[in-house]
């Protein structure tokens, strides 16, 4: 509607001089108006010249500039009153008797309270009344000689209510004349934007549609040649990717993983989540008896419920460890059964790839070795808000010639220090295949208490010299999980809310990346 009026308007007219007054003829909505001058303006079907009406009232003044305001006034509703009825001051004028005087109390009883009260004083100010004098206080009380009021001049004119007619039509006003109705709060200032449009250098009586995008059919047709494309925008944003996101929990692996490169550690192959018992228990000097081993505490496979092949030569070894030990160890003197190493189960840690990767490499030639792997393990564990039956484990291990347990706390300085945890604390602990082994704890500056944050060991004889070390070689390791410092990275208190079926992917869109120990 809006834009056929201005484009059509314009077919036949040099301009539409005022988009106010252009609305107002033909009944239509002046913002409607101006939004399609906007637009026809942004495609250059129209120039558009912003009426400014300064404050002198009146005098229009076009710019070329896009959009400044332009003063005008509208009349209050006091304004619009006296407009209607007349200026208080004549209204009072009127109510006095042409042929002479009124006792004042008499006069305010004829008008309103207000007219009353603003009319004395406007015309008294302008001397068309003359207030009668008080005689004294006394009189007065006594009532003897009430005041009067009396006509000076025999007619007035009204001339607050024409200035006023004059701006509720939109016509100028002297300036003196705005001042006074400004001060007398008739009237109040009002801004709006209007335009003065004529034709732009791409005017047309219609607006050809645009066309967004070059298409095949376009290209075949031909019709690209005269097709008007519209104007990139640089301006607008872009829409948000789409694409994956990573998990928390494998941002700060990432993160952990650098840690472990930047210290000379290679990755191990955790690519294994089912595991025979023999490579996850036995190896690592656990009796067969031990509670861990328990279907309560680890979850076997019911298919295929057994490993296929185990290295006999080496099975032999670990099972006398069992039985009577050697290397100076008694052992546990049970008797170790075969088919309960043979048992395949769920990880319950990683350590089991430790014991492989540590059996291979005690084959070869010895070369030392740090070792590490974050994957995941699974536990058979009450569910709650801080366990669940699979987390993730980070585990680093050094193996070399003479290693004691001071390497070992080193080691973790350094480590937990990238981690940006510097200060630590050691715990005796008890793992089957560690001695002597320590649970680690860690300052936690937010929480202003010692929390534990790992567990760690020297590599039994028992374990390390079946496999076919020398005696010499030592290897201590670590081994810690990598939901605990994620969770207190992104600040989640429920482990549900990190992983499993109740993660908010809204969340997980949304979570900042990880940048660990980089303040
Ligand atoms: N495997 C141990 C655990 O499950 C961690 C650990 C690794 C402890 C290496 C000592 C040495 O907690």
């Amino acid at each position: 509607m809006a834009e056929e009026a201005i484009l059509g308007y314009l077919e036949k007219n040099e301009q539409i001089s005022d988009s106010g007054k252009f609305a107002a003829e033909r009944g239509l909505d002046h913002n409607d108006i101006v939004n399609v001058v906007k637009s026809l303006h942004g495609f250059r079907y129209v120039d558009a010249q912003v009426l400014f009406l300064n404050e002198d009232l009146g005098l229009y003044i076009g710019v070329s500039v896009q959009d400044i305001k332009r003063e005008t006034w509208v009349l209050t509703d006091e304004g619009r009153k006296y407009a209607a009825e007349g200026s208080p001051e004549v209204q009072l004028f009127l109510a006095v008797p042409t042929e002479g005087s009124i006792p004042k109390d008499e006069l305010q009883k004829k008008l309103d309270p207000a007219v009353f009260k603003i009319g004395c004083s406007q015309a008294g100010k302008n001397r068309w009344v003359e207030m009668g004098k008080q005689i004294s206080r006394k009189c007065q009380l006594l009532n003897l000689e009430p005041v009067m009021v009396g006509d000076e001049v025999h007619h007035v004119e009204d001339k607050i209510k024409d200035l006023l007619l004059r701006v509720q039509d939109g016509h100028a006003v002297e300036k003196d004349d705005v001042n006074t109705l400004k001060a007398r709060k008739l009237i109040v200032p009002q801004t709006w934007k209007g335009y003065s449009v004529s034709k732009g250098p791409n005017y047309a009586p219609k607006r050809k549609k645009v066309a967004t995008d070059l298409t095949r059919e376009n290209i075949q047709r031909g019709d690209w040649k005269e097709l008007e494309f519209k104007e990139y925008n640089f301006n607008a944003k872009g829409q948000p990717a789409e694409g994956g996101h990573l998990h928390p929990l494998l941002k700060v692996r990432k993160q952990l993983k650098d840690i472990f490169l930047q210290m000379g550690f290679e990755e191990m192959p955790t690519n294994n989540f089912v595991e025979s018992s023999f490579w996850n228990f036995d190896v690592l000097f656990q009796p067969q008896q031990h509670p861990a081993r328990d279907s309560h505490d680890t979850f076997f496979m019911e298919e295929p419920s057994t490993t296929r092949e185990l290295p006999e030569a080496y099975v032999e070894l670990v099972k006398r460890v069992h039985e009577s030990g050697g290397y100076g160890s008694r052992g546990y003197e049970y008797d170790w059964k075969r088919e309960e190493a043979n048992k395949n189960l769920l990880r319950t840690h990683t350590t089991a790839v430790s014991s492989r990767m540590l059996k291979a490499l005690a084959e070869k030639p010895f070369a030392p070795k740090k070792y590490f792997s974050i994957d995941r393990v699974f536990r058979n564990e009450a569910v709650d808000r801080t366990h669940l039956a699979e987390f993730h484990q980070i585990e680093g291990l050094v193996c070399d010639r003479g290693l004691t347990l001071g390497d070992l706390i080193g080691v973790l300085h350094d480590f937990f220090s990238r981690l940006g945890m510097s200060k630590l604390r050691f715990k005796p602990a008890y793992n089957p295949y560690t001695e002597p082994s320590m649970e680690i704890f860690s300052y936690h500056e937010g929480l202003g208490k010692w929390v534990e944050i790992g567990n760690s060991g020297m590599f039994r004889p028992e374990m390390l010299l079946p496999m076919g070390f020398s005696e010499d070689v030592r290897v201590i390791a670590w081994g810690l999980s990598l939901e605990r410092p994620t969770m207190i990275l992104y600040g989640i208190d429920n482990i549900r809310d990190l992983f499993g079926h109740k993660v908010d992917l809204g969340l997980i869109k949304r979570n900042p990346i990880c940048r660990i120990g980089m303040d």
